[in-house]
């Protein structure tokens, strides 16, 4: 088996194809998942890949969820932080839940999933470590002050954790999507995605695999001298 790779938020969506493209090439991949136990067990079967529920806005689950993937599977070697949420609403009717529950689940989770991982990476001197950004991190969007906030705060902990783990062969990058088509962009209400699509150069939504593709590249054994890098998949509509 090769190396121990886990997506979190890896069963739907861009994670699930992260999964797939990351077994086809020959990793040992566990998809994480928060709460959808059905669209995990029909993952699994589709796919053949391993799944582990926690939540990863939750320090002691997720630092326990890879403890057990370390003991059955060995040590996480690339690790995908893919998970994430939307709470959309403008601010003036925003609560503080709504803030909070996306900084927890899409920025507070890759500093839990990657101090669980980063001292093995450390002593191993080998890791690479993807987070999932947005075009909306880069950008800003209406609507998600919350949102914007996080995927922003993913590109500034990308480039710092970068620079801590560049001479110990650890890679830390991160990738922006535009809009893909998943259960999330498809929960934008349609004539507000009409709009948003009239934005994009390329004329469509991205699909899932566009990002998967950008992930295997990021974590290939030989891509040692990307790190801190955001590379912008999105048709265009943000040229950063
Ligand atoms: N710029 C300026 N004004 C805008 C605007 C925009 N982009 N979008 C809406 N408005 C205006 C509307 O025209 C409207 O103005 P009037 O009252 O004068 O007509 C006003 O703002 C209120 O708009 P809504 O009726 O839409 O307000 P709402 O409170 O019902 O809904 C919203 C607000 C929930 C944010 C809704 O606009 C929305 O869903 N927007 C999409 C947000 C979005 O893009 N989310 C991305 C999810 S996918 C994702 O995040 C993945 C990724 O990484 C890319």
């Amino acid at each position: 088996m090769g190396r121990v790779a886990l997506v979190t938020g890896g069963t739907r969506g861009i994670g699930e194809s992260i999964c797939v493209g990351l077994k086809e090439q020959g990793y040992d991949v566990v998809a994480n998942y928060g709460g959808n136990d059905q669209a995990a067990a029909e993952f699994s079967e589709r796919t053949g890949i391993d799944t582990i529920k926690f939540d990863v806005s939750d320090f002691d689950a997720v630092a326990g969820g890879i403890k057990q993937i370390e003991e059955s599977k060995g040590p996480v070697e690339v690790l995908v932080n893919n998970a994430g949420i939307t709470r959309d609403g403008t601010m003036h009717k925003m609560n503080f839940e709504q803030w909070n529950q996306v900084i927890q689940t899409n920025l507070s989770s890759c500093f839990n999933t990657c101090r669980a991982v980063i001292e093995g990476m450390r002593k191993r001197e080998f890791g690479r470590i993807v987070n999932i950004g947005s075009v909306n991190g880069q950008a800003g969007q209406y609507g998600q002050v919350n949102y914007a906030a996080a995927k922003s705060g993913i590109h500034g902990f990308t480039k710092a954790l970068a620079q801590e783990g560049a001479a110990k062969g650890i890679t830390v990058n991160a990738i922006a999507p535009g809009y893909v088509e998943t259960d999330m962009v498809r929960a934008v209400p349609q004539p507000v995605l009409d709009k948003i699509i009239a934005t994009i150069p390329v004329g469509r939504l991205g699909q899932p695999e566009d990002i998967a593709r950008a992930v295997l590249f990021l974590v290939a054994d030989d891509a040692t001298f990307i790190t801190g890098s955001t590379l912008s998949i999105n048709g265009g509509q943000h040229m950063y």
